[in-house]
């Protein structure tokens, strides 16, 4: 309001501002630019790797290796072996060179060892012995998807030189899914959108008391008439769709398709931590995702205008009467759509990791030049990571 006053006063006064304005942002600019071109290029570089292989765009195929390197998976990936052909399935170009062993005969010539971290089980008599062994250009990686509220690292000081995560700064990043940017826009066919929509929301859950409190806020959106229908274990199971309770199976696209919104809300919220629940709802399910917080898809790079964030409401009655709003106004709930036009999403599976780091196995060089491990694994991925309160605001 002011500065649209202070626009109505003219004069000079009000052009030296504007100038001095100018200059404060155009410093402001220079330095994210610097900052952007000195950070981005490694880090673009090590994200677009895994996702390349799901990525229809040519140029971002993987360049062609030739040394060949076997990781040594120390655990189990809860209680299942871990085999090339599943853990590297997503990339297949990278099996031509690469190769994941759980025979500790082999343990000695790996290129890394790997542990999943809910199958750690703490230095026993094989890891002591390992640890005598360790050859400097051999990371030690710590895989997890779970978030922190779930999962608590277990690995002692310095045992660890890299962590595979969805966390963005993870050595290895290796997310639930990605949004890129087209190259250019596409047609999108919104009023069939919402034609093709007869419901209202929906929610699909297996964990129904979680430390966030996500299904009480979800029962007083209910009791305050919006209408979601639960299927699952915190709900009904789903007759045309027997299991329903996996996000993976094929029915559940065809039951939550007819939705106009689904809630994704995650079982803690934490750094980064954004599932498939999420990525899904904005990808093939076309449904409007109500998240707990914004801040945890803003750091992700996801559009404002994609998903419904309660923490962007003061009160929960203001935020029932936007939902309420958006699931009758037909251009309001398509306005939630019209990111599609730009952006797409890009599934990860949460093993993607493993083709980032047959990847950066191969250059051994750069791999010695750059020793780092972690002094306090477990605070790097503790609760302090975490919000679990922001429900209870609106309880
Ligand atoms: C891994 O950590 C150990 C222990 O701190 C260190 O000696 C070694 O150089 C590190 N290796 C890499 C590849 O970072």
């Amino acid at each position: 309001m002011s500065s649209y006053l202070q626009q109505k006063t003219g004069g000079a006064t009000c052009t030296w501002r504007y100038l001095g304005r100018f200059v404060t942002v155009a410093i402001y600019a220079s330095v994210a630019l610097f900052l952007w071109y000195t950070l981005m290029p490694t880090r673009h570089k090590e994200h677009a790797a895994p996702l390349s292989l799901n990525n229809p765009d040519p140029r971002a195929v993987a360049p062609v290796s030739t040394k060949n390197v076997v990781i040594y998976a120390a655990t189990q990936f809860f209680g299942h072996p871990i085999t090339t052909e599943r853990f590297l399935a997503t990339c297949p170009d990278v099996q031509n060179y690469c190769r994941i062993t759980q025979d500790e005969s082999e343990s000695d010539n790996a290129d890394a060892v790997l542990f999943h971290n809910a199958d750690y089980r703490g230095p026993n008599e094989k890891f002591k012995r390992m640890k005598f062994q360790r050859k400097p250009g051999v990371p030690y990686v710590l895989w997890s998807l779970e978030s922190p509220s779930n999962d608590n690292f277990r690995p002692e000081s310095h045992m660890i030189n890299w962590t595979m995560t969805y966390r963005t700064d993870a050595d290895i990043w290796a997310p639930y899914g990605t949004m890129v940017k087209r190259k250019a826009p596409v047609e999108i066919d919104l009023n069939a959108i919402w034609d093709s929509k007869k419901k209202s929301a929906t929610w699909l859950a297996s964990n129904c008391f979680t430390p966030n409190r996500r299904f009480d806020l979800i029962k007083k959106m209910i009791d305050n008439g919006f209408d979601i229908e639960i299927w699952g274990n915190c709900g009904k199971q789903a007759p045309q769709c027997t299991g329903v309770d996996n996000q993976e199976s094929p029915c559940v696209l065809e039951l939550i398709k007819p939705y106009k919104f689904y809630i994704s809300m995650e079982n803690s919220n934490c750094k980064d931590y954004v599932t498939e629940k999420f990525w899904k709802a904005l990808n093939d399910r076309m449904v409007i995702p109500i998240v707990l917080a914004r801040k945890y898809y803003k750091d992700l790079g996801v559009p404002d205008s994609a998903y419904i964030a309660v923490d962007d409401f003061a009160t929960f009655d203001e935020f029932m009467t936007h939902i309420k709003k958006v699931n009758k106004d037909k251009d309001t709930y398509l306005s939630y759509h019209a990111w599609r036009k730009d952006w797409q999403i890009i599934i990860g599976s949460g093993f993607s990791g493993w083709c980032t780091l047959c990847d950066r196995l191969q250059d051994k060089e750069k791999i010695l030049k750059n020793p780092k491990s972690y002094k306090d694994v477990a605070w790097w991925h503790s609760f302090e990571m975490c919000n679990n309160q922001i429900a209870a605001k609106y309880l």
